[in-house]
């Protein structure tokens, strides 16, 4: 709701827009907080599919963006960024999905942090599982890469996560405080406003299973009290893995949530809207 304030002044007429809480019959109504909303595009797509899609979003999705409050973050393939970025006027937000733990040189096939800045990104991805376990990418990667962000001024979204075996020896904090300890450790002297934590964890990734919601308030309030002392930005807190219409419901008044990563779902633009719809008031 946009609130606005006429001010006259040496005979013009200036207008404060402020955003205040939405009121109906002189009655405070109660509002949702703005979410995050990461879409993770994977390589699901060609190039040319990617800067189709992306054309749907605009269509279909800025309003629904702008009316709401939300955060888009989109998440192309990286060979779409720069068509994309020369051709973007909704408000959304560009992220990598990955990018190099070094800051130039000798690294084949690698993407550097500052052409994910030069090509119109303001996050990206980091430490999702797909490359912790395809790519090999270690704890240290992972911060390294976050690290790399940090130095040109993007946010980071760090993934973290247990495996099922994991989970089943109830090791999902200490994994958790693992993965996240590390990259804490780079980000002491960052300037960012706030970074992007997702929990995603590995089993609930595409496989249409889903964490109970305790579950995942206790991995937050865990995350909340590792990172409470450290000097860091604060955090934002996404959950990601198998989230759609029918998923969506089940966590989205999860405590200290803050958003979701969405793979699979953010490639569908009309089952997407009906996520994002779901979260709004
Ligand atoms: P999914 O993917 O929504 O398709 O489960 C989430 C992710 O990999 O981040």
């Amino acid at each position: 709701m946009i609130c606005q304030i006429f001010f006259k002044m040496l005979n013009k007429v200036c207008v404060f827009t402020i955003p205040c809480a939405p009121k109906r019959m002189g009655k405070k109504i109660s509002m949702k907080k703005a979410l995050f909303f990461v879409s993770n595009w994977k390589m699901y797509l060609s190039y040319q599919a990617n800067v189709a899609l992306y054309q749907q979003y605009e269509k279909q999705l800025a309003s629904t963006i702008t009316t709401t409050g939300h955060t888009l973050i989109v998440c192309p393939a990286v060979s779409a960024l720069a068509t994309i970025t020369h051709t973007k006027s909704a408000p959304f937000y560009l992220s990598g999905q990955t990018c190099a733990a070094y800051s130039h040189g000798a690294y084949t096939g690698e993407t550097d942090a500052q052409s994910l800045r030069e090509l119109g990104c303001t996050y990206c991805i980091v430490g999702h599982s797909e490359r912790r376990v395809y790519h090999h990418e270690t704890d240290e990667i992972v911060a390294h890469q976050a690290q790399q962000l940090l130095n040109q001024g993007l946010i980071p979204i760090v993934c973290i996560g247990e495996t099922r075996e994991e989970k089943k020896s109830s090791q999902t904090h200490a994994v958790i405080a693992r993965q996240l300890t590390a990259v804490t450790k780079v980000i002491h002297a960052s300037t960012v406003p706030y970074l992007l934590v997702a929990y995603e964890p590995v089993w609930a990734i595409g496989s249409g299973q889903l964490p109970h919601q305790h579950e995942v308030e206790s991995v937050f309030g865990f995350i909340r009290t590792l990172t409470h002392a450290l000097n860091i930005p604060p955090i934002k807190l996404l959950y990601g893995g198998s989230i759609n219409q029918s998923t969506v419901d089940y966590l989205k008044n999860t405590k200290n949530l803050d958003g979701f990563l969405v793979g699979k779902t953010s490639i569908d633009v009309a089952a997407y809207k009906a996520v994002i719809q779901a979260c709004s008031w």
